[in-house]
């Protein structure tokens, strides 16, 4: 139906006669000559209808936003004066001779260049209308390159690209499932796959050596910017390989992909144990491109005379850290009365502070609620962080996790709201994962989960499982974790150390992971791999507030669909081919978006 794409033309098309289909962007009257600004997924020509060509002018007349056209019409330089340099067509424009309209349009519920204006339900609501806008056509289509980028990549290294199922069994990733309930097995259900972790895992048994899969995972937990029910894993195991073999692979899928895709070199990788991340950045995925460190206080806190921080130093689960910002002193009581109230959703029952106006001048010279309490170690204190003047000192005393959560948050906060950024992109690995954490009730469960493979050996984890690190890494960019991974158990008896460790019964065992634990007696190679979020990744790499942005049709924040309506309702007859009877109605708690 078309010659060329609209956003195509140049002025090496000048005197071609050329067809073009398109929606109708914008369409003016210019005393007599209308011009229609016709789009299509490449961009946007300007094309001119004189009333001289009658048909052609009719039609292009009754022409409202979003119809659906085929012009016919010759391409030519536009006048002096009215050329665009910033448009790829801003040099040329199309003579439209004919006109046909393929379909007409209601009016949209949005003008494509006032989606700001509208609500993200009622983009969602009209997606399709919203997915026209070029930033979101260009976000899809970036996606898409990436895709084909990794896809090459993992190609050229021999992995095949393998499915697995969606209708499946449990998978142990720490969320709640999604289940499906079975009408030819009443009463059962399947769960849909919070990763394909276990089948990889029997492909490596199966030999199948090298797979990877850009596959869908399903997570029903509580939504945030980065978080979807429904996202993609670019999914990935390996046979006989060790941990730094696949982290350099997914280093080198990463370093690809940003070369190819942003034309930006990332540089190698650094290491950073897990403990180290925690202890300088409050977290397992810290953002690199910020310059703020924490700064352990606890043995100088032991020492003063203020409970909230002589507690929190002398209790074994407890810190005192400091994080010193260059030039904060400038920073309003409002500002950080503000920071305090941040800190507190982390919480921390307070942010003390000290502004260094002029070290020289001594205590005068400070300025802070605290510092009376401090004045025996305040030079160690300032020394330890090496504090400038011009700068202010924040503390967090509590449990060791409030003080990382809250300083941890409070560095990021800081970076965006002063801008401290030092670089575009800083990726790291984090590395020596604990092998688990403990629950408020002082049971363990798995960091990663209970297929990864222990730093030490079935003895050791089980005579000291709060010391064992794991053989796991993270992938992380710009404080955002992109993906994660390990070398698995393929020992039928470490893993079995691994669940009683974790407490779960040899009938809870076989009853959820049974075929694993077979499959792992019948020659389960030393395997391993990882899988990095997709949707974070385009996310990130297009600069998107949200990975709904990235995403063709997001669920909202309480993981429906507006366009849709679902999760909907169903019919008494289905409910009964499934064997299934509704309790009473619970109107919904959560509203939307
Ligand atoms: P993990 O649970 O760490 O590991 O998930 C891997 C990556 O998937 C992304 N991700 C998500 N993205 C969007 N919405 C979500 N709800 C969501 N949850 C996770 C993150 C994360 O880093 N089977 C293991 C991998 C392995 O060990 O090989 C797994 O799923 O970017
Ligand atoms: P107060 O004695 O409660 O007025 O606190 C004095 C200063 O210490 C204030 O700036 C508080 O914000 C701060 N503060 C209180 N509790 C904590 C805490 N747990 N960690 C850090 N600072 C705190």
């Amino acid at each position: 139906m078309r010659s060329h794409y609209c956003g195509e033309l140049n002025e090496a098309h000048i005197g071609q006669e050329v067809t073009l289909c398109g929606w109708v962007h914008r369409r003016r009257d210019h005393g007599g000559v209308i011009f229609i600004d016709l789009r299509d997924r490449d961009g946007l020509t300007q094309v001119v209808v004189d009333p001289d060509t009658e048909e052609a002018f009719a039609t292009a007349d009754k022409s409202r936003s979003e119809y659906v056209l085929q012009i016919k019409g010759l391409v030519r330089p536009r006048p002096e004066g009215t050329t665009n340099a910033n448009m790829p067509t801003g040099m040329i424009e199309v003579l439209g001779k004919e006109v046909t309209v393929l379909n007409a349009s209601e009016t949209p519920p949005f003008p494509l260049d006032e989606h700001v204006k509208v609500g993200e339900d009622v983009r969602l609501k009209y997606r399709y209308v919203d997915l026209r806008r070029p930033e979101m056509l260009e976000k899809l289509r970036f996606r898409s390159r990436m895709t084909h980028t990794i896809r090459n990549y993992l190609d050229e290294q021999g992995f095949l690209d393998i499915e697995t199922p969606i209708l499946t069994r449990a998978t142990p990733e720490g969320a709640r499932d999604y289940l499906v309930p079975s009408r030819t097995h009443a009463g059962s259900f399947f769960a849909l796959p919070q990763s394909p972790q276990l089948f990889k895992q029997l492909l490596m048994v199966s030999g199948m050596d090298r797979y990877y899969q850009i596959a869908k995972c399903f997570r029903d937990e509580d939504l945030r910017a980065d978080r979807q029910p429904e996202f993609t894993q670019i999914d990935i195991e390996a046979s006989f390989v060790t941990d730094k073999e696949i982290m350099g692979l997914a280093e080198g899928m990463t370093k690809k992909l940003f070369k190819e895709v942003l034309d930006v070199d990332l540089g190698d990788f650094p290491h950073m144990p897990y403990a180290e991340a925690m202890s300088r950045f409050g977290s397992d995925k810290p953002d690199l491109r910020i310059p703020l460190e924490m700064v352990d206080m606890g043995d100088l806190m032991a020492q003063v005379d203020f409970k909230v921080f002589s507690g929190p130093a002398t209790d074994p689960k407890g810190r005192v850290a400091a994080l010193r910002v260059p030039g904060g002193a400038a920073l309003s009581r409002k500002q950080i009365d503000e920071y305090t109230k941040f800190v507190g959703i982390y919480g921390a029952k307070g942010l003390a502070w000290i502004k260094v106006n002029d070290r020289s001048a001594g205590l005068d010279g400070l300025q802070s609620p605290i510092v009376k309490f401090m004045e025996n170690v305040i030079d160690d204190v300032l020394d330890r962080v090496d504090a400038q003047d011009g700068d202010i000192i924040f503390f967090g005393a509590d449990s060791t996790k409030v003080v990382n959560e809250a300083l941890g948050a409070l560095r990021c906060k800081l970076g965006e709201d002063l801008n401290l950024y030092t670089c575009e992109w800083a990726p790291l690995w984090v590395v020596d994962f604990p092998m688990f954490e403990e629950n408020s009730d002082g049971s363990l469960t798995a960091l990663h989960h209970p297929f990864t493979s222990p730093a030490c050996s079935a003895e050791e984890l089980e005579a000291n499982p709060e010391a064992a690190l794991s053989v796991a890494y993270d992938i992380v960019l710009n404080g955002t974790e992109l993906g994660g991974g390990s070398i698995r158990i393929h020992d039928q008896k470490m893993q079995q150390a691994v669940f009683r460790t974790l407490n779960i019964s040899e009938e809870e065992q076989q009853e959820k992971f049974g075929f694993l634990l077979d499959a792992l007696k019948f020659g389960a190679p030393p395997h391993g791999g990882l899988a990095f979020g997709l949707d974070r990744l385009v996310m990130l790499m297009t600069d998107s507030q949200s990975i709904r942005e990235v995403i063709a049709f997001p669920k909202t924040q309480s993981a429906g669909c507006v366009m849709t309506a679902a999760p909907g309702e169903v019919s008494a007859e289905q409910l009964k081919e499934l064997n299934i009877r509704l309790r009473q109605k619970i109107a919904p708690t959560e509203s939307e978006d």
